[in-house]
């Protein structure tokens, strides 16, 4: 009995350990304001952040998903001249979508959204790491609850909020 306790006791303790031993090198690379990457050295690491992560939701041709997930292809706010909303969407969330602020570097974030706004049939401007910490500490303690501006909404595709709704999800082709 005290036994199988204790054991239990260790199997937690250790399972703390191993934790702690993945997410703090994790954290600490984060963390890491890292050297400046080239342009090419931007994208790339850009894309395999694309390709592991928000391909999930968004999709490989970043068209996402009808009436759930927002398209990245000729999106609306991944193209806008000034990324300060982009920035602030990946770095807070939106929605059903998460927040990436503590998931990754300044370096990191501009080298997604960098990535994101050359892909496909994109064509806009990079982003910078100093955009990015600019945007993070302006608003870095504010809680946020952004509603999606109606401006946002692809043409043919529903507000967020109506999606809610399956019965009122629309698909672009309808
Ligand atoms: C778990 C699913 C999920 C993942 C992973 C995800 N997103 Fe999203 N994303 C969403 C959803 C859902 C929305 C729509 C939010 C809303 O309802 O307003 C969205 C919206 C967005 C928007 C706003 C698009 C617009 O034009 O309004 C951007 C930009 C965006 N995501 C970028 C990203 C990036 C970059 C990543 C990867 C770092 C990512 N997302 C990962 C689900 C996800």
């Amino acid at each position: 009995m005290f036994q199988s306790v204790k054991a239990r006791i260790i199997a937690l303790i250790s399972v703390m350990g191993l934790t702690a031993a993945i997410a703090v090198p994790l954290l600490s690379n984060a963390q890491d304001a890292a050297t400046p990457m080239t342009a090419e050295e931007q994208i790339e690491r850009g894309a395999a952040i694309y390709y592991s992560v928000c391909v999930a939701c968004h999709q490989a041709d970043g068209n996402g998903v009808p009436g759930i997930y927002l398209p990245l292809n000729k999106g609306a706010i991944a193209n806008l001249d000034d990324p300060t909303l982009f920035i602030y969407t990946v770095l807070y969330g939106r929605g059903g979508m998460p927040r990436f602020n503590t998931t990754y570097s300044d370096e990191e974030i501009a080298a997604i959204l960098t990535y994101i706004r050359q892909a496909w049939e994109n064509d806009a401007g990079a982003v910078t790491p100093e955009e990015v910490k600019a945007v993070r500490e302006a608003y870095s303690a504010t809680p946020i609850v952004s509603p999606t501006p109606d401006a946002q909404i692809p043409e043919g595709q529903n507000h967020p909020e109506e999606r809610q709704d399956p019965s009122k999800a629309s698909t672009p082709d309808a």
